[in-house]
């Protein structure tokens, strides 16, 4: 499988925080969790909001605008209003540089 490199690097990356990369034209929330860095989708599946403007709290990210929640280890839907989950994508660090699995 392909990986394609991140425009942010493993330094970029907040501890217990997030940051929002860009794949080619693709978006992509970057969450750091107990020392691991994870990439979803970065809008809300509800109205399109920035998750990064959200707020994480362990592997949970809420949604800035309606409150929704997803887990951002396996994409799941923890609360609605949304009616789905995020995308996520295979991560791999190779140095400094981070990469998703194309596709
Ligand atoms: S846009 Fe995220 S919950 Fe509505």
């Amino acid at each position: 499988m392909a990986y394609i490199a991140l425009d942010k690097k493993v330094s970029d990356v907040p501890e217990d925080g997030m940051t929002l990369a860009k794949a080619g034209e693709t978006f992509v929330l970057l969450s750091s969790v107990d020392g691991e860095i994870y990439a979803t989708s970065r809008s809300c599946p509800h109205a399109g909001a920035a998750l990064n403007y959200g707020f994480l709290e362990g592997s949970e990210v809420r949604c800035p605008l309606h409150g929704a929640m997803f887990d951002v280890i396996t994409g799941d839907i923890v609360m609605g209003p949304a009616s789905h989950g995020l995308r996520c994508f295979t991560v791999k660090i190779e140095g400094e540089d981070i990469l998703i699995e194309e596709g």
